[in-house]
């Protein structure tokens, strides 16, 4: 039977949200290969929409901080300062143009879903290389765009804080796989 300890690829559940850091540096060599890790995800018509802009300025990072909130209804009023912290911040963007067109209006949809793909791969690859981080989705885009010179019709699908961590963090638990699965079509259990 399939278990946690036996998993094929260990980084899927080792990898869990951290949010504190330690001072310690990353080498460059291992923000390339997050970097690399995000360009070799899946995207539509191969359009690689992402774009990395890599935070390590201290100053940017507090900057950015400003444009973030943690929970929806904290709107504006609750800024996620741990994320300034992080040895590097990578913004990661989505510029649609491409995918547009080729693809017509849709594409401002495949172009963000691309870029997700490849914030998964960063904090997959970032927990193979013993390294921590979370997805922020958490901020204002509109302010961060400003800050950071980002032209219009390039999105932003979230800030990926990465770093050093000795937080413990709990793997968080996930609905059972009988919950969310069907047997060719919906409704009817894979799961007996
Ligand atoms: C689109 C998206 C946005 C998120 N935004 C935030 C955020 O703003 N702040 C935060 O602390 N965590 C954020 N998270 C992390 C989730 O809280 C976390 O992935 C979830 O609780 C599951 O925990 P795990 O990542 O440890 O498995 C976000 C995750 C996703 C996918």
């Amino acid at each position: 039977m399939t278990t946690e300890s036996n998993y094929p690829i260990p980084a899927i559940f080792q990898r869990v949200s951290k949010r504190k850091f330690t001072k310690q540096p990353i080498a460059s060599e291992m923000v390339e290969q997050l970097l690399l890790a995000g360009t070799r995800a899946p995207s539509s018509g191969n359009m690689q929409p992402w774009e990395f802009i890599v935070i390590d300025d201290p100053a940017k990072k507090q900057e950015i901080v400003k444009s973030t909130f943690s929970g929806y209804f904290s709107k504006g009023m609750n800024y996620q300062y741990w994320i300034a912290d992080a040895a590097v911040v990578i913004v990661a963007c989505s510029n649609v143009k491409r995918t547009v067109a080729r693809y017509g209006p849709a594409g401002r949809e495949w172009a963000l879903i691309d870029t997700a793909a490849a914030v998964q791969n960063i904090l997959l690859t970032a927990t193979a290389l013993g390294l921590s981080g979370c997805w922020v989705g958490g901020i204002n885009e509109q302010d961060i765009k400003e800050s950071l010179h980002i032209p219009d019709d390039v999105r932003i699908i979230g800030l990926v804080p990465i770093g050093y961590s000795e937080e413990k963090a709990l793997p968080k638990s996930r609905l059972p796989l009988k919950w969310v699965t069907h047997r060719n079509e919906y409704n009817v259990p894979y799961y007996d």
